[in-house]
């Protein structure tokens, strides 16, 4: 006799069923989204391939550790702000002026009396060995092999200023965090200057110095945070209950004016949101203004960096450059920002992405991808010079 029980289900073990629902459950769509993007492909694009800044991101992904990644990607709190530097520009459309001439399109200016090739520099961010070994001579060195974009360099770079600028022959400015006291200020700017910086960009404004929930709680109850400082931020004080990193954020007006006597070379104020601010700035001397909301990564609910450039530029009414940062991807984002008032912008984790990717080269391609972007704007726009670029090219929804 047949025995029905093996015909209909023969052998079948309880082994067998969960291999099939894990083999099952691993090929469903609902799970795709949690895999590396690179899972169905056996290669990872050249560099070649890549065709806007978009493209690196994932590459970058792929390619770091997962904390490095996060690091770099990070928002404060609920990623408001950081949402918002991108939304905005969606909210600044481009008006064309039709027959405008058909002179070579440039962008070339001079910025704090320098020659700048693109109204574009690489904006100071902290720890490039995170994202690949060579560092912040990588960056420098595809900053220069792109028209030399000046790269300022952050004070909590991982390599010393002497070895960063011996990488490459290009620009490079450097940005401090004030420390209270003089010395350390002081020390470090003279250390910089004596390596050849061109500009000095002081950070007012703060990144919130947690970006994980555990050590958020950990700062919270006052402990010493267990991210462990870059050594050439100077000393770590003393645990402090306010999520910044000890040092920053104690600083009077005069602090400018003490930083002002030590720079040799035009000084920059990095973090300024208000018209209020701006004017602040002036009064105390500095050559130009540096509007960032430090990518997101500061305050949430701060109002994004493009809503608040039209107060900071009719505040300053054109007495000093202005600088502006926080969700430049594009060419087009670069022209919008220009046309209501930046005289150039800050590249932030773009050139990361780039350098995660694919080293110095990965710097290079994207630099070259926004500039090339950049002129196909100004063309599309029929503005072929920066000085044709003003508040009429746009139409904004939050003017
Ligand atoms: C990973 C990372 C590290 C940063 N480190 C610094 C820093 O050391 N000093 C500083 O002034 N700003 C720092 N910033 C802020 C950038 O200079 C810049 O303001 C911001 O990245 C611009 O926003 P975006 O990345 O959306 O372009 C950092 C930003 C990121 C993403």
């Amino acid at each position: 006799m047949v025995d029905s029980r093996k015909t209909l289900n023969p052998a079948v073990s309880r082994r067998t069923v969960f291999r099939g629902l894990a083999g099952f459950l691993a090929g469903s769509p609902l799970l795709h989204s949690q895999q590396d993007p690179f899972r169905d492909h056996s290669r990872v694009p050249a560099l070649g391939e890549m065709l806007d800044a978009f493209d690196f991101e994932p590459v970058a992904h792929a390619k770091i550790a997962r904390q490095a990644y996060d690091y770099m990607s990070w928002g404060v709190d609920g990623e408001f702000t950081m949402r918002r530097n991108r939304e905005a520009f969606d909210w600044v459309g481009l008006v064309p002026r039709r027959i405008a001439g058909v002179g070579p399109v440039q962008a070339a200016s001079n910025f704090l009396g320098m020659n700048l090739p693109f109204p574009m520099l690489i904006a100071p961010t902290a720890r490039h060995v995170m994202f690949h070994p060579d560092a912040e001579a990588a960056t420098h060195a595809g900053a220069t092999a792109a028209s030399n974009t000046p790269f300022i360099v952050s004070n909590a770079a991982t390599f010393p200023v002497e070895k960063i600028a011996a990488a490459a022959t290009g620009p490079w400015w450097f940005q401090l965090y004030p420390q209270p006291g003089p010395d350390y200020n002081r020390q470090t700017l003279e250390k910089a200057q004596a390596a050849g910086c061109r500009a000095i960009v002081v950070t007012v404004d703060q990144q919130a110095s947690v970006y994980e929930r555990s050590t958020h709680d950990q700062n919270l109850a006052t402990a010493a945070s267990p991210v462990p400082a870059p050594t050439s931020v100077g000393p770590r004080r003393r645990a402090n209950p306010y999520r910044v990193p000890d040092g920053r954020l104690w600083y009077e007006w005069t602090l400018l004016d003490e930083l002002r006597r030590v720079a040799k070379v035009p000084l920059v104020v990095k973090g300024i949101v208000t018209g209020e601010d701006a004017r602040l700035c002036l009064e105390h001397g500095v050559d130009a203004i540096y509007l960032s909301n430090h990518g997101g990564r500061s305050l949430d609910y701060n109002p994004s960096t493009l809503e608040v450039l039209p107060e900071i530029a009719d505040a300053i009414q054109g007495r000093v450059p202005i600088l502006f940062d926080s969700g430049i991807r594009r060419g087009s984002d670069i022209l919008k920002a220009l046309a209501l008032g930046a005289s150039a912008v800050g590249l932030g984790r773009v050139p990361l992405w780039g350098l995660a990717a694919y080293g110095g080269q990965g710097v290079q391609k994207v630099l070259e991808i926004l500039q090339a972007e950049l002129l196909q704007a100004m063309a599309a726009a029929g503005r072929p010079t920066l000085a044709s670029i003003d508040r009429t090219l746009v139409r904004t929804e939050f003017l």
